[in-house]
């Protein structure tokens, strides 16, 4: 079996081969949801919309060879299942997105310090101790400013700055104490309030962030209070934005992010400047490299630069907010195209050219479990 699909939105057509493989989407109205089922609608691709959350969802895949799910960082019933079952899912043989090497470090700031070590990723210097007397040895000997991050978090939401050893010790003694929030309700409402002032939301929304100090978000009470461990890392100064680039197979598109203003931290900040005169090349041929390196099929990097003028990568996630607004893409030759395009078909190109692999005679294996 082989499919043909459409390359871009600007160069629509039916598939031109016959597609007898069911595939599995999450029932979601959010994320990368709506447009898969409309695009597996408007190519005739077979597809079911199926409920991650019911128990019976090993069942409900039976009949099908393949399983999106663009499950989110801060839904608390993603957080308790949805790694579980798609790698579960995976693990029988059926073809998943996000996989395994896509997916198991996302949100996991801990898992990438290892992984970018054990993979010899160009990184920032980072430090976990999970005991408090290193920890506070290691903070009596260091320099300063360091950066303090908690292992769960998005938009800089929990990643601050350490000046010196006694904001680094009393750190030290609340995560090995009583621990810290995932969500501070507090920096939630100023990032409202800041937003708001950027004309990037409104006034029911800085309300929301109010009603949200009496009534912190669900997924925060599952993750609960951070604590046993502490993550810091050397801080890369003199960055007034960081570099987003997001590979997707062999395409990618990047953002300049601009850092809040009086501050060090781009994520989230909402001031974006999309396309090749603004995003430096090397950064985009870096998470080419990366990617490849990890075995992601869909990977966006957060990366700044190193005091010695190199390029560091300080996150990754498989799983991020499409905004649709970029003038175009670079391919894996780093050849830019300029063309609207939506990063969900992509990923639906991915899952679709792995089952065609599976498919191929004598050629097993699977273009998202790359080596
Ligand atoms: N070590 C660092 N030195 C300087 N700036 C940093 C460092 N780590 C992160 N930042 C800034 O803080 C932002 C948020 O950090 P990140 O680790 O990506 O957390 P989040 O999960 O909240 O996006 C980054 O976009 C970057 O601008
Ligand atoms: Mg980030």
């Amino acid at each position: 079996m082989s499919y043909v699909w459409i390359e871009s939105e600007a160069d629509q057509q039916n598939p031109r081969s016959v597609i007898n493989t069911m595939l599995a989407i999450h029932d979601s109205r959010s994320g990368f949801h709506p447009h898969w089922v409309d695009y597996c609608r408007k190519n005739g691709i077979p597809y079911k919309v199926v409920d991650c959350y019911a128990n019976n969802i090993v069942e409900q895949v039976k009949d099908c060879r393949a399983l999106l799910w663009h499950h989110s960082h801060s839904d608390p019933r993603d957080i308790l299942i949805a790694r579980q079952i798609l790698f579960a899912l995976e693990h029988a043989g059926l073809t998943v997105f996000p996989d395994f090497r896509t997916a198991w470090h996302f949100d996991d700031k801990i898992g990438q310090k290892y992984l970018f070590e054990a993979l010899d990723i160009p990184r920032l210097p980072t430090y976990v101790f999970v005991e408090r007397t290193p920890a506070l040895e290691w903070a009596s000997t260091t320099d300063y400013p360091k950066v303090f991050k908690l292992r769960h978090g998005a938009s800089s939401s929990r990643v601050q700055i350490v000046r010196n050893e006694n904001q680094a010790r009393r750190l030290i003694r609340r995560a090995f104490g009583r621990g810290l929030p995932v969500y501070s309700p507090w920096n939630n409402l100023k990032e409202r309030i800041y937003k708001w002032r950027q004309g990037q939301s409104d006034a029911i929304d800085v309300a929301k962030g109010i009603g949200r100090l009496f009534n912190p978000p669900r997924f925060s009470k599952v993750l609960g209070r951070q604590t046993g461990y502490v993550l810091f890392q050397d801080f890369a100064p003199d960055n007034d934005s960081d570099l987003r680039i997001t590979v997707i197979g062999d395409k990618a598109y990047g953002v300049r992010r601009w850092v809040r203003p009086g501050d060090f931290r781009a994520s989230g900040s909402g001031r974006h400047l999309h396309g090749p005169e603004h995003v430096d090349i090397e950064a985009v041929a870096m998470a080419f490299r990366l990617a490849k390196k990890l075995g992601s099929s869909c990977l966006a990097c957060d990366i700044l630069y190193k005091p010695d003028g190199g390029l560091a990568v300080v996150e990754v996630s498989y799983g991020f907010r499409f905004r649709g607004n970029s003038p175009g893409f670079w391919d894996s030759s780093l050849k830019w195209h300029a063309c609207k395009f939506r990063v969900e078909t992509w990923m639906l190109h991915l899952v679709l050219s792995d089952l065609d692999r599976k498919e191929a005679p004598g050629r097993p294996g699977s273009s998202l479990e790359k080596d």
